[in-house]
């Protein structure tokens, strides 16, 4: 079947009807301000942020620990063994809760994210088919979390991997990857990157209050989006990779790197598990990086069972950092030069059925990123309709739910005015 025309031929989804109330009321009645955010960094001219997500299920100690010994003892790759962008990976990788190559399918990739993180199945679903059909091998229905697979590992791989997947997966403003047209390398750490994340909690002297959470991280990536229009002449702010694959990055750090007890359900992130899952060793004053040896610490706690952090928590904490700060929603980039942003209109971009100000009104925001992931999907393919059946499932629901107005395609010739866009990185 085929997802892109999802909205006209709905069958509505019994079991998901449970989550999707909550969601709306979310999504359009949130009503707690943080004050902090929109004080402490002004520029946040947009809606106030509405907080998404909040631990009701406590800790469970023995549930959420994960083992870091035995079969899952850390091993640093050997030289045929692939690591890339993404931190979560590497270290599941490097503790053998996802094969050690790093090569995976979507189901060792959807258990190793729930084992080791509390990540919900219906996003690292999202997140694995969104692997395998961009940059992956559909036969096997797997992905490499570096570079394409293929001619390493003399296996009948096809594909980039997520190293190889710029602007299909691999994006701008990381926070601590480089942008790949101005460090000519999109997967290693960037030291000075880092090094702004971990000194926005510099001011905080006693380290049992050091908290790496949503609100520095916002901070953090504000700093990041402007740093990238004023250093990289091919800044390019794409509809999925910008809008929302760039937001989970940022996420993803606080949501599942921190540490979670009976203290801080939620989770804190202090300074000696940030480094950990970045691979960063040494004393403060001598920090070193090793690429591919991120880390999970030892004696630390995952997300609690009932408390995964999944596909509606993704597009509802992304909805709402968005409305709180809108530059983060222009796609876009800069024109080949530094300071050169130019946004697409919205109008445009999408047929007319959003523009910039119906965007941030009622679901529409979570509605478009919904139908933006769906559309950006090869749907034809033979070899991925039956994972992508299991995708409907998921979003069938929010969609009738949010009661979305139909996207029917992004226009792409509008982005193909940007050089960052359509430079092909040398492969
Ligand atoms: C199947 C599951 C997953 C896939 C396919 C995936 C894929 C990716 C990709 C393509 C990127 C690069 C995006 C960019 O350009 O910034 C990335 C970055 C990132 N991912 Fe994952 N990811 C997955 C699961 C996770 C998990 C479980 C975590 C948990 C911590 C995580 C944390 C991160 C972080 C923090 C970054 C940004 C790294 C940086 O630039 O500092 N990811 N991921
Ligand atoms: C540290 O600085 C941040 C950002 O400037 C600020 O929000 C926070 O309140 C400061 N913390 C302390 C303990 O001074
Ligand atoms: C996680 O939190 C628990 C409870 O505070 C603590 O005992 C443990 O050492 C922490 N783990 C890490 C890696 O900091
Ligand atoms: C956006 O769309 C709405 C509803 O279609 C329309 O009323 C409004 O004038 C449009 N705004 C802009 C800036 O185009």
């Amino acid at each position: 079947m085929k997802i892109c025309y999802l909205a006209s031929l709905i069958l509505f989804v019994g079991h998901a009807i449970a989550i999707c109330p909550m969601a709306h009321k979310m999504l359009t009645e949130g009503t707690t301000y943080d004050a902090t955010l929109t004080n402490a960094y002004p520029n946040g001219h947009g809606q106030a942020i509405k907080r998404t997500t909040g631990s009701t299920v406590g800790f469970d100690p023995s549930s959420q620990y994960v083992s870091t010994t035995g079969t899952h003892a850390f091993v640093p790759p050997g030289p045929n063994d692939l690591r890339g962008p993404c931190p979560g990976l590497n270290a599941m990788a490097n503790h053998g809760y996802i094969p050690h190559s790093g090569i995976a399918t979507i189901n060792e990739f959807a258990q190793g994210t729930s084992e080791v993180f509390g990540m919900g199945n219906d996003l690292s679903l999202f997140l694995a088919i969104y692997g395998t059909a961009l940059d992956g091998d559909i036969p096997s229905l797997s992905f490499s979390i570096g570079t394409g697979g293929n001619s390493i590992l003399g296996s009948p791989l096809s594909g980039t991997g997520l190293t190889g997947s710029h602007n299909n997966y691999e994006g701008d403003v990381s926070p601590t990857r480089g942008d790949l047209y101005e460090y000519g390398d999109n997967h290693d750490v960037q030291m000075s990157q880092f090094l702004q994340l971990y000194n926005l909690q510099s001011n905080v002297s006693d380290p049992s209050r050091v908290n790496y959470d949503i609100d520095i991280l916002t901070a953090f990536r504000l700093s990041r989006f402007q740093q990238s229009i004023e250093n990289n002449p091919y800044f390019f702010n794409g509809p999925i990779t910008g809008v929302l694959v760039q937001p989970a990055a940022y996420q993803f750090i606080f949501r599942f790197m921190a540490n979670k007890s009976e203290e801080y359900p939620e989770g804190r992130l202090d300074r000696e598990v940030l480094k950990s899952f970045f691979s960063i060793t040494g004393p403060e004053d001598n920090l070193a990086y090793t690429p591919g040896q991120e880390r999970i610490p030892d004696n630390w706690y995952k997300r609690a069972t009932g408390d995964e952090y999944g596909f509606v928590s993704l597009l509802l904490e992304t909805t709402s950092i968005g409305l709180a700060h809108p530059e983060f929603l222009s796609v876009g980039g800069n024109t080949g030069q530094v300071n050169t942003f130019t946004g697409v209109d919205f109008a445009d971009l999408t047929g007319g059925v959003f523009n910039a100000t119906t965007l941030s009104e009622g679901n529409n925001l979570g509605c478009f990123l919904l139908q933006a992931i769906v559309l950006a999907l090869p749907t034809g393919v033979s070899g991925l309709v039956g994972v992508l059946d299991q995708l409907e499932d998921t979003v069938n629901p929010l969609l009738e739910e949010w009661d979305c107005p139909q996207l029917q395609e992004i226009d792409e010739s509008l982005l193909e005015n940007y050089p960052g866009f359509s430079r092909q990185p040398a492969k």
